[in-house]
């Protein structure tokens, strides 16, 4: 059992501190800030890749048919939705927005 973390974008310049020297970083901010967004935990054995493989890849351009990001973005940029890359990043990323008293315990 696992949990991964997912935002249905968009939204925080905060959050994404590690792509600060990026080239990007301004263009992401701006998005991530132009509306309201949906944070939320996601829990299931495989959360991580399982969420990965639903949401294609980060490019909505180059993401496989069927997937959210192919079906609801429009490019790298502009990508639909964000979900952790790993167990660690979904443990800081899910600290980031939700307390341990807001989260049932894992089985
Ligand atoms: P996300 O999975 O939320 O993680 C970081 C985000 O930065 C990523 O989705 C993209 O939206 C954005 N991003 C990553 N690489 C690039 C890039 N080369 N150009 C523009 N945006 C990018």
């Amino acid at each position: 059992m696992e949990r991964t973390f997912s935002i249905i974008k968009p939204d925080a310049e905060g959050f994404y501190y590690v792509h600060r020297d990026r080239p990007f970083f301004g263009d992401l901010v701006r998005f991530m800030t132009s509306g309201p967004c949906i944070v939320q935990v996601l829990e299931g054995e495989n959360a991580v890749a399982r969420n990965r493989e639903l949401m294609g890849t980060t490019d909505s351009k180059k993401a496989a048919a069927g997937t959210i990001r192919q079906k609801h973005g429009t490019d790298i940029e502009k990508n639909a939705v964000h979900g952790s890359d790993g167990p660690d990043t979904a443990k800081f990323e899910i600290g980031y927005f939700f307390s341990g008293a807001e989260l049932a315990s894992l089985k």
